[in-house]
């Protein structure tokens, strides 16, 4: 699991913020159960000024993300891999 802090930053990405801070690995018990508790990561803009950006600006939408925490998950015997993202209901992004 990783996520951005509460200023939408990523360790790796930003300057001050120690590789692999709030990048986590965990185990689930026998039954497949996991808990976690984090706190809630901050809303980020994706980079502006690429390809991404040119089109965000023609269809005149703004480049911030919904507040998310990204997963993968993995059995570990030969298991295929899934990388997917939890959002949070309420978030001021989610809708578009
Ligand atoms: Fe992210």
């Amino acid at each position: 699991m990783w996520r951005a802090h509460a200023t939408g930053e990523y360790s790796h990405f930003a300057e001050g913020i120690p590789n692999f801070n709030i990048r986590c690995v965990f185990y689930t018990d026998e039954n497949g159960n996991l808990e976690v508790q984090t706190r809630v990561p901050g809303n980020y803009s994706i980079p502006t000024d690429g390809s991404s950006g040119q089109f965000l600006k023609w269809i005149d939408h703004h480049a911030y993300r919904p507040v998310h925490l990204h997963l993968l998950l993995k059995k570990l015997e030969n298991g295929d891999k899934l990388v997917t993202q939890i959002y949070f209901k309420d978030d001021s992004y989610l809708d578009n």
